[in-house]
C-alpha cells in the first residue's frame, strides 16, 4: 500500500517535474567572498546565534557520528536514498567559508546553495524560512566564528529522478511558503513566541507529522504524529489525552531534560533535540510548551474494556522474562522508582501507543550510560533476546501496564527494527 502510493507519487513528480525543470534550471550563483574573520562579528550577535543554532538543532544533523561539530557527514536516510548533511563550518574549500550572509540567508529561506543549486528538503528550510532576518544574521555570525574544518561531504545516493536537484524546484512550489509570518494578535506574546519556534527553527512538525509519498508534510495533519529513523514521533496534539495528561510543567521538564517524572524518557531521535533545548533560555521552552498545549484535540471517547481477560501464553512467557530482566528497575518499589522518582510504565507513551514501535526500540537499544546519572540508564536487549522474546515482553507490557488492545505482529516489527538498527 505504502509503496504503491510512493510510486504513483513519483510518477506524478516525474511528469510535473519535467515540465517545471525544463523551465527552471539553476538559480543565479552568489559571488564567493573572502572568509570573514570571527572578530568582524558583534559579540552579542554571536551569543544570540548560539541560541538560534541550538533551537534549530543545526549541530544534530550537521555532525557525523564521532565527527567534529558542524563539519557534516551525517547520513539521513529517506525513502529516496541517502542524503549527507553538508559541512557548515567556515572552511573555504569544503564548508561555507566563502558564503556571504546573503547566500546563507537564501539557503535557509529558500533552500538554494551559494552556487545556485537546490538543496534537498531533508534540510528543513521549509520551516527555517520563518526565521527573521535578525535570527538569520545571528546564526550566520555564530557559524562563521566556529572552528573551520576541512572535510568534504560524501556524495548523496539518490534514486532517479530525484538525483536531479532541479526536481526540488517543483517540490518547493508545493511545500515552500517562504518568509516569516506576522504574529497572531488574538494570542499573547508567549503563545506567539512558541508558535514561531515550533513552526520555524524548532521544525517540530517535520518529525511529528505524517509525510506524503513525496516526502512533504501531509496538509491539515500537522502534529498528528510521524515516523523518523524507525521511531514513532508521537502526536503532539494528543498530549492532553495521554494515560496521564501532560501539564505544562511536565512538558517543559521533558523538553529541557529529556525526561518527565509522569511520562518517561526520550531515548530515540528526540534525545538530541532535548539536549539542544537544555541550552536555550527557559522562557523559550515555556513558550514552546504553551503553544503545543494549545494544539490539543479533544480525546476520542474511551472504549469500555472487558474487565476480566485471560492472560495469553505470550504474556505469561513475557512475565517471566520481565521478572528476570526488567522488574529490578521497572517493578513497584524499585530504587529507580522510589529514589529516582521515575514513573510506572503505565504512564509511558510507548506502552500506550497504537503500535509497539517505540517500546520495541526501547528494548532493543536501551538508553546509553551517560556518566553519573544512574537513574537514566537502561541496558540494550538486542543481543539478549530474540524477536519472539521481545514480542512476548511487549505482550506482557501491554497487558500489565495498559488497558489498550493487544498489539499485533510484534515479532515481525522486532525483526525489521533489529535489522534497521544493526544497519545504522
Ligand atoms: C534535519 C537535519 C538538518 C537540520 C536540523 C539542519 N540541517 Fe542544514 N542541511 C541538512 C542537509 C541534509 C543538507 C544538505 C542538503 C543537500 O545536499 O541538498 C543541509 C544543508 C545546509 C546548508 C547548505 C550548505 C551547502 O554547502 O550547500 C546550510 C547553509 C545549512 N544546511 C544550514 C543549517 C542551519 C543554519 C541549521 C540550523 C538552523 C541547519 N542547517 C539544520 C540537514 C539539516
Ligand atoms: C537498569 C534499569 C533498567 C532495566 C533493567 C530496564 N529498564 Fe526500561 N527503562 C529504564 C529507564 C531509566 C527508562 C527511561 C524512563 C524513565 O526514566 O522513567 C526506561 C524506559 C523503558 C520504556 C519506555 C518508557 C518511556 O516511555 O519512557 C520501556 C517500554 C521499557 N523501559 C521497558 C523495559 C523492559 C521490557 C525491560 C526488560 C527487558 C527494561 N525496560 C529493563 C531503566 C531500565
Ligand atoms: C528529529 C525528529 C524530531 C524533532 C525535530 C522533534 N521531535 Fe519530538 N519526538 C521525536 C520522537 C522520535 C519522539 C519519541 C521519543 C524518543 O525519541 O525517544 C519524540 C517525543 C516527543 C515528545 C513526547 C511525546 C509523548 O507523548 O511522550 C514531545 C512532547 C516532543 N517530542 C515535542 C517536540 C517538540 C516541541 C519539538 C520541537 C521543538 C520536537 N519534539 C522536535 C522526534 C522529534
Amino acid at each position: 500500500m505504502k509503496r504503491r502510493g510512493l510510486w504513483i507519487g513519483l510518477a506524478g513528480l516525474i511528469v510535473a517535474g519535467l515540465a517545471v525543470a525544463s523551465a527552471i534550471v539553476y538559480e543565479p550563483s552568489i559571488a564567493p567572498i573572502a572568509t570573514p574573520s570571527p572578530d568582524s562579528f558583534d559579540v552579542t550577535l554571536k551569543q544570540e546565534g548560539a541560541r538560534i543554532v541550538a533551537l534549530g538543532d543545526c549541530v544534530v544533523c550537521h555532525t557525523a557520528k564521532d565527527g567534529k561539530p558542524f563539519a557534516g557527514g551525517l547520513p539521513l536516510h529517506t525513502p529516496f536514498g541517502t542524503i549527507y548533511a553538508t559541512n557548515i563550518t567556515p572552511d573555504s574549500q569544503t564548508g561555507i567559508g566563502t558564503w556571504s550572509e546573503a547566500a546563507f540567508k537564501r539557503a535557509v529561506r529558500y533552500g538554494i546553495a551559494r552556487d545556485g543549486h537546490h538543496l534537498y528538503p531533508a534540510f528543513p528550510y521549509v520551516h527555517f524560512t520563518r526565521m527573521s532576518d535578525h535570527e538569520i544574521s545571528a546564526a550566520y555570525a555564530y557559524l562563521m566564528s566556529r572552528e573551520p574544518v576541512n572535510v568534504a561531504t560524501q556524495r548523496n545516493q539518490l534514486i532517479f529522478p530525484l538525483n536531479f536537484r532541479q526536481f526540488v524546484a517543483f517540490w518547493n512550489v508545493l511545500f515552500l511558503r517562504p518568509g516569516p509570518r506576522n504574529a497572531d494578535s488574538t494570542h499573547d506574546v508567549q503563545w506567539n513566541q512558541g508558535k514561531l519556534i515550533v513552526d520555524g527553527l524548532g521544525h517540530c512538525a517535520s518529525c511529528h507529522s505524517p509525510l506524503n509519498a513525496i516526502g512533504g508534510e501531509k496538509s491539515g495533519q500537522a502534529f498528528d504524529g510521524g515516523i523518523v529513523d524507525g521511531w514513532e514521533a508521537p502526536a503532539l496534539n494528543a498530549l492532553g489525552s495521554a494515560a496521564k495528561p501532560w501539564t505544562k510543567a511536565q512538558l517543559v521538564t521533558y523538553l529541557r531534560t529529556g525526561r518527565a517524572s509522569e511520562h518517561g524518557a526520550a531515548a530515540g531521535p528526540m534525545l538530541p533535540v532535548t539536549r539542544d533545548l537544555a541550552t536555550v533560555p527557559e522562557q523559550d521552552v515555556e513558550a514552546i510548551a504553551t503553544y503545543i498545549l494549545s494544539l490539543q484535540k479533544a480525546a476520542p471517547p474511551s472504549v469500555a474494556q472487558a474487565s476480566q481477560r485471560e492472560t495469553t501464553a505470550a504474556e505469561q512467557r513475557g512475565a517471566v522474562l520481565f521478572n528476570a530482566s526488567c522488574a529490578q528497575c521497572h517493578g513497584p518499589g524499585s530504587p529507580m522508582q522510589v529514589i529516582g522518582e521515575r514513573p510506572t510504565l503505565a504512564f509511558s507513551t510507548a506502552v500506550n501507543a497504537s503500535t509497539p514501535r517505540n517500546a520495541v526500540q526501547m528494548m532493543l537499544n536501551g538508553i546509553n550510560w551517560h556518566g553519573e546519572d544512574a537513574t537514566n540508564y537502561m541496558p540494550a536487549f538486542i543481543d539478549v533476546y530474540d524477536d519472539r522474546q521481545i514480542a512476548d515482553l511487549a505482550a506482557y507490557l501491554r497487558g500489565a501496564y495498559s488497558n489498550k488492545p493487544a498489539w499485533r505482529d510484534v515479532e515481525s516489527m522486532a525483526a525489521q527494527l533489529r535489522k534497521e538498527d544493526r544497519a545504522q
